[in-house]
């Protein structure tokens, strides 16, 4: 793990940490990290009863004679729902992870629920969770786990729950989403504007691209101001691990150094592992930028919970551990320890060989395999080292994010198909020229999807929200008194944009 971290981290976070609605925003690769969550806190509110129920839903949305179903979990929760004129209903996407009924409970919409008094749902997404549409996950099955096959779900189940539920014929519906579901919140209002009335659309990329080197860059900014001695460590870090790799006695340094579970020196002719090695250790600082001081309750009171970037940084400048590169393995032990890991495994193939078990009782079922096929077929995203100047090292470009899609679900999935697939994502849904009205996009300064999100815009109907300071999905923890005032003061914005939209 290590690399973990990543994207997703969460994750890693995570054994005992809930993962709140997906939005795991997994590392191509990385089996965990994931982007909400939450954790089973005694500060949390539970749940006062059984939330869960099931959903049939079709298989495919898109071929009409198909009347196949299959079972989807959601929650529902009418705590503060008015039932005489049952007219507002919220919906939480779920996405790259499991769904938990925590959500049901806490965070930011909760207050907006009550102050509004909707009926509150959550669906998980297809392939995600205890929603399995099919047998396993195989690639031939894949095919049905789309960005589009998920919206149509939306679609369906909001048509649905307006009878279940006996909702008003003036019905609004107000979906939210974080990280990937904050796109198919923009989107589904897109898609389906008559069934979506509003979407609050947190840190939600909206530009699939195959090369997203743009993220390392946020990364490095992130760094850079904290202090800029800081940022310079890790490129001289770096440069010196470069150095370390090209003879014998600096592979022996490294493998120690980093606690790697298999000696360096036997990986040096494979370039695979000399790329995961590099993209895991730019991992770490990635996993703690997109999280930094966020409310995630899944931490709170763990080691990684305690671990900022002003950590990270006072590691980087303490001379009296020793050299550069000294002190990126201090802060990689120290990631090993947050996350219980004895060893850091570097290995590509053991990482490919876990995303391949297309078994639902796989550990790679968790979402790691689900969110990386997505990837390839629809969204790239890759978090790449293509960038310059690069203070992580040039050793994870492009071609190896491609290499996995490859090994993992065949030849078909090359750099043409991603370049295809990319490109079609763009035009069903607009990208930064996406058309919509009564949705705020949201995003933190400190979160790297930034990059690939609206963050200002002249349409008054569809305003952005970009927050100081703030990492992924920050405004949609429950509050707390130490959170930052532009932070409090978006979750009012946000409040008062709901409010009137309802209204209209
Ligand atoms: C909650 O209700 C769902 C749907 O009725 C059921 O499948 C599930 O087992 C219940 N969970 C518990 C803990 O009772
Ligand atoms: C869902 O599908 C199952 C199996 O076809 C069926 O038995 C059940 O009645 C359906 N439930 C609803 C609410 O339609
Ligand atoms: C709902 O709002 C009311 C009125 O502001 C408040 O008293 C109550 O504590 C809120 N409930 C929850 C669960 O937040
Ligand atoms: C986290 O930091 C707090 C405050 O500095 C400290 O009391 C606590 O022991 C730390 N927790 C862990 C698990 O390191
Ligand atoms: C710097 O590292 C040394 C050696 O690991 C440690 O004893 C010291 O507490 C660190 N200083 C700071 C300011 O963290
Ligand atoms: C790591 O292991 C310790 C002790 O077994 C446990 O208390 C802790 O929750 C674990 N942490 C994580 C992040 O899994
Ligand atoms: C897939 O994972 C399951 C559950 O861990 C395991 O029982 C099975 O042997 C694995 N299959 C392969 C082909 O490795």
């Amino acid at each position: 793990m290590n690399q973990q971290l990543l994207l997703i981290p969460l994750t890693l976070i995570s054994l005992i940490v809930i993962s709140v609605d997906g939005f795991r925003f997994f590392h191509h690769g990385r089996v965990h990290g994931g982007n909400l969550q939450l954790h089973i806190d005694p500060e949390l509110r539970e749940a006062p009863k059984n939330f869960t129920r099931w959903f049939n839903q079709s298989l495919d949305h898109f071929d009409v004679g198909n009347l196949a179903i299959w079972q989807q979990r959601y929650y529902v929760n009418d705590e503060f729902f008015d039932q005489e004129n049952r007219n507002v209903a919220f919906l939480m996407i779920g996405g790259e992870g499991e769904a938990t009924d925590v959500w049901m409970t806490n965070g930011a919409w909760v207050d907006y629920a009550n102050q509004s008094k909707a009926l509150m749902f959550q669906l998980e997404h297809r392939f995600y969770g205890q929603s399995h549409p099919t047998e396993d996950l195989s690639v031939e099955n894949l095919k049905y786990l789309t960005s589009e096959q998920a919206l149509a779900d939306l679609a369906t189940f909001v048509d649905a729950m307006n009878d279940e539920y006996k909702l008003s014929s003036e019905v609004k519906w107000i979906a939210f989403g974080g990280s990937y579901p904050g796109s198919l919140a923009a989107w589904a209002r897109l898609k389906y504007p008559h069934l979506i009335h509003g979407s609050v659309s947190t840190s939600g990329p909206l530009l699939a691209i195959p090369d997203f080197q743009d993220y390392y860059q946020v990364v490095s900014d992130d760094l850079r101001n904290i202090d800029e001695d800081c940022y310079t460590a890790v490129k001289v870090g770096t440069a010196q691990i470069d150095l370390l790799l090209q003879h014998k006695v600096g592979q022996r340094t490294l493998t120690s150094l980093f606690e790697l579970c298999n000696p360096l020196e036997e990986s040096i002719d494979n370039d695979d592992d000399i790329s995961n090695f590099y993209e895991s250790l730019a991992g770490n600082f990635a996993g703690i930028a997109q999280y930094n001081k966020d409310n995630r309750l899944s931490t709170q009171g763990t080691l990684l919970g305690n671990i900022t970037l002003d950590t990270v940084c006072n590691i980087m400048a303490n001379i009296s551990i020793g050299k550069e590169v000294a002190r990126l393995a201090a802060f990689n032990s120290l990631m090993l320890k947050a996350s219980n890991q004895s060893c850091f495994d570097f290995k590509y193939n053991s990482m490919i060989e876990g995303m391949k078990n297309v078994s639902w009782e796989a550990s790679a079922s968790e979402g790691g395999r689900q969110w990386t096929f997505q990837t390839c077929n629809e969204f790239g995203f890759y978090q790449t080292s293509d960038k310059k100047p690069q203070i992580f090292g040039n050793k994870f470009p492009l071609e190896f994010s491609i290499k996995q899609c490859v090994d993992l679900f065949g030849s078909k999935f090359d750099s043409e198909y991603l370049d295809y697939a990319t490109r079609r994502t763009n035009t069903m849904y607009g990208a930064y020229d996406i058309e919509v009205s009564n949705v705020v996009f949201v995003h933190g300064s400190v979160d790297p999807w930034h990059a690939l999100g609206i963050t200002s815009t002249l349409n008054q109907n569809a305003p952005a929200i970009f927050i100081k300071g703030t990492a992924h999905c920050a405004n949609m923890y429950p509050p707390t008194e130490d959170d930052l005032p532009q932070l409090k003061a978006a979750r009012v914005q946000i409040g008062q944009l709901i409010q009137s939209w309802l209204d209209l």
